[in-house]
C-alpha cells in the first residue's frame, strides 16, 4: 500500500481521473441549494441531482471532484468514535456517457495500480447486488470483477439492504452498487463472516452505484432513468486512514494534532480520549458548515450545529480542559488545511470563530442556569434523601430539553447527592418528545422531487432578481452570503451594515415586482468562465464553478442580472407572480438575511 498524506490522496483521485478525461468540478455548499427534503448534502451525488436525472452539465459527460458532506442520522448518535458528522468524499461520475465495465476496471486500477493505491489485490473484497423484483442480480458487475482477476471466493451477493444506494428523501436517482472492501486480517467473527459484517474485519474502501433507476415520488417502486449513470463515492478521511496503516480516522493527520492539543489542556484525571474526538470532530463540523452559511438556531440545520457545539463544549466541562482559547485553536487547526480546498473556509475563519463562540457563551450561561434549576429541585423536592432519593425522571428530561443538559450530567450531579434517577421516566418522556419532533419533521421535509420543480424554480429566479435589485441600490459591493430555497419560500443573505427600513424594504419589494411585471425572458447560455466575466457574470461562490459555466441572463433597459448558475429557472418573469418579502434579519455582524414567499 501507498503512504499518502491528505494532499497527496486528494491530488491522487483527481489526477487518476483527469487522466480518464473526467472534468474535475468544485464541491458545492454542505447546504442544499434547491431540495427542501434533506437538512445537509450527503453525498458527492448529491449536488448533481438535476444532471443524473437527465440536464445537460456544462462540463460534460466525466466528472471528479471532492465534495464535503454531512451525515447525522440520528443526532443522538452523534459523538459515536467511528463515526465522523462531516467527511469529504471523493467522487466520480458518468452522466449516461461509461457503465459498469469501464468503472470497475477504473476503481480495480485506482485500488491496486502501483501509481496509485497499490493495495495488495488478494486483500480486495466486492461485493454485488443479489437483485429483488425491480432490479436483477448483478452478476454483469461481478463478471466484470472476476476478469480483473478478484477471486470467486472474494465476491459476495448481498440484499438491497447493504448494495443499494438512494438519497434519505427516499426520491431521486438511484439503483444497485457495487462496494469494495480491504480485509484487515482480523479472525473472522463467525462462519458466515462477510464484508456486510461490523466486526471490523473488513473496511469499506468505496462504492460504484449504478444509477440506472429513479424514485419519482417518496413510496413508489424505482423505474429506469432516461439515462444511466455511474456514481462513484470513496471516502476521503477512510482511505487516508487505511493506507497509512491507522486504526481510526482520529489517528491520521487530520485529527491526531488536534486530539494532543486537548490532551495536553486537560486534567489528567478526567481525560479519556473519546471525549477529546468528539469535541475535534464536532469542531472540524462545525466550521464546515459555518463556513457554508449555517447559524446555530432551534431547527433545521442550525439546529445540528447548535448541537454540536454544545456537545462540544459539554465534553470540554467532563475532561476539564482549562484552555481559554482552546476551541480557537482548534478552528484555527482546521481551517488551515480545509481553507486550501475551500475559500469560504479560508476567508471566513474570524466569522467561524465569532458564531461558534457565541454560541458557546450563551451555553455556557444555560448550563449554569441548568445547575441552578438542578439545585432548586434537590432543596425543595430531595430535601430528606431517606425518604426521597430518587431523581424524577421527567424532571431530568427538562434539564435535558431546557437547559441542554445531558442526562449524564445530571445522573453525575444526582450521584454527588446519593440520588439515583428513574431512567424508566426519563426514557417515557424522551420517546414521547422524539415522536411528537419526528411528526413535525415528516411535514416540514416532506415533498422532494415533485416539489422542488415548480415553486423552487419560480422562488430561485426571483433570488437572482432580488439579488441584482440589492446590488442596484446598495452598489455593487453587496454579494450573496448565503441562499437556500423551499417550496414554500427563498431566503437570501447579504452584506450590508445596516437593519434596512420598511421604507427600504419597500423599494426593494416595488421593484423586483416591476421586474416581474415586464415579462422579460431568462436567457440561459453557456461559456467560460473569462467570457462570462467580462459579460459580467456574479458568481457567489467562484471556487464552485469550472471553465466551461452556465449563465442566467435577466435583462432589460433599465435592469440587469447575470449570474453564474446552474438552474433551474422558469422561461418568463411574469410566470413569477408578486413578490412579498416577510422578513429582514440580521444573521451574523454585517450580514442581513432577507425572507421572502411568491404569492
Ligand atoms: N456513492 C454513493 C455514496 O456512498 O455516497
Amino acid at each position: 500500500m501507498k503512504k499518502l498524506n491528505y494532499k497527496e490522496l486528494k491530488s491522487l483521485w483527481i489526477d487518476f481521473y483527469k487522466a480518464k478525461t473526467h472534468a474535475q468540478i468544485p464541491s458545492a455548499s454542505v447546504v442544499p441549494e434547491n431540495d427542501a427534503s434533506v437538512l445537509f448534502i450527503n453525498s458527492g451525488m448529491h449536488p448533481l441531482v438535476p444532471y443524473l436525472m437527465g440536464e445537460s452539465h456544462p462540463q460534460g459527460k466525466r466528472l471528479c471532484n471532492i465534495q464535503k458532506c454531512i451525515r447525522t442520522g440520528d443526532i443522538e448518535e452523534v459523538g459515536n468514535p467511528n463515526h465522523l458528522t462531516f467527511f469529504e468524499m471523493m467522487g466520480n461520475w458518468s452522466l449516461g456517457d461509461y457503465f459498469k465495465k469501464e468503472k470497475i476496471a477504473w476503481s480495480w486500477e485506482f485500488m491496486t495500480g502501483k501509481e496509485w493505491l497499490n493495495i495488495d489485490p488478494n486483500r480486495l473484497y466486492v461485493t454485488c447486488f443479489e437483485g429483488d423484483e425491480v432490479s436483477p442480480k448483478d452478476t454483469e458487475s461481478a463478471e466484470y470483477w472476476l476478469n480483473q482477476g478478484v477471486g470467486k471466493d472474494h465476491i459476495y451477493f448481498l440484499p438491497k439492504s447493504e448494495n443499494w444506494w438512494q438519497l434519505p428523501s427516499g426520491t431521486g436517482p438511484c439503483g444497485p452498487c457495487t462496494e469494495s472492501f480491504y480485509d484487515t486480517g482480523k479472525d473472522s467473527c463467525n462462519d458466515n463472516c462477510n464484508p456486510s459484517c461490523n466486526c471490523g474485519r473488513f473496511v469499506e474502501i468505496g462504492n460504484d452505484v449504478f444509477m440506472e433507476y429513479i424514485i419519482e415520488n417518496v413510496g413508489e417502486k424505482p423505474k429506469l432513468n432516461k439515462q444511466r449513470n455511474v456514481d462513484t463515492g470513496f471516502g476521503l478521511e477512510r482511505n487516508l486512514c487505511l493506507v497509512n496503516g491507522h486504526k481510526s480516522v482520529y489517528e491520521t493527520e487530520l485529527f491526531a494534532p488536534a486530539i494532543d492539543k486537548v490532551k495536553a489542556s486537560a486534567d489528567p484525571g478526567f481525560y479519556n480520549e473519546q471525549a477529546a474526538r468528539i469535541i475535534c470532530e464536532h469542531t472540524r463540523a462545525a466550521v464546515i458548515m459555518i463556513a457554508d452559511g449555517i447559524i446555530p438556531s432551534n431547527k433545521g440545520q442550525g439546529y445540528v450545529l447548535r448541537r454540536l457545539v454544545r456537545r462540544a463544549v459539554l465534553k470540554r466541562l467532563e475532561i476539564n480542559c482549562h484552555l481559554e482559547t482552546i476551541f480557537d485553536n482548534l478552528i484555527d487547526f482546521f481551517c488551515g488545511y480545509l481553507g486550501e480546498y475551500y475559500e469560504q473556509v479560508a476567508t471566513g475563519v474570524e466569522n467561524i470563530k465569532f458564531v461558534f463562540n457565541q454560541e458557546k457563551d450563551k451555553f455556557f450561561k444555560t448550563v449554569n442556569q441548568g445547575v441552578k434549576e438542578f439545585e432548586k429541585v434537590i432543596k425543595f423536592v430531595h430535601k430528606d434523601i431517606s425518604q426521597n432519593s430518587v431523581f424524577s425522571g421527567k424532571t431530568a428530561f427538562r434539564l435535558y430539553e431546557t437547559y441542554g443538559f445531558p442526562i449524564e450530567l445530571t445522573k453525575e450531579l444526582c450521584e454527588e447527592k446519593g440520588l439515583s434517577i428513574n431512567m424508566e421516566e426519563f426514557t417515557i418522556a424522551k420517546q414521547k418528545h422524539t415522536l411528537a419532533s419526528q411528526t413535525a419533521n415528516t411535514g416540514a421535509f416532506k415533498g422532494g422531487l415533485a416539489d422542488t420543480t415548480g415553486a423552487t424554480t419560480k422562488l430561485h429566479t426571483a433570488t437572482h432578481i432580488l439579488h441584482s435589485v440589492l446590488r442596484s441600490i446598495y452598489g455593487f459591493d453587496l454579494h450573496q452570503k448565503g441562499s437556500n430555497i423551499t417550496p414554500e419560500r427563498l431566503r437570501f443573505d447579504f452584506n450590508l451594515d445596516h437593519k434596512m427600513t420598511a421604507d427600504e424594504l419597500n423599494v426593494v419589494e416595488v421593484r423586483v415586482n416591476e421586474i416581474i411585471a415586464q415579462d422579460l425572458d431568462i436567457i440561459v447560455e453557456e461559456m467560460n468562465v473569462e467570457n462570462a466575466r467580462l459579460k459580467g457574470a456574479i458568481g457567489v461562490f467562484n471556487s464552485k464553478y469550472g471553465d466551461v459555466v452556465k449563465i442566467y441572463s435577466i435583462t432589460s433597459p433599465q435592469f440587469s442580472s447575470v449570474e453564474f448558475c446552474g438552474g433551474p429557472h422558469v422561461n418568463k418573469t411574469s410566470e413569477l407572480g408578486a413578490f412579498k418579502i416577510q422578513k429582514e434579519e440580521s444573521v451574523s455582524a454585517g450580514v442581513r438575511r432577507i425572507k421572502a414567499v411568491l404569492n
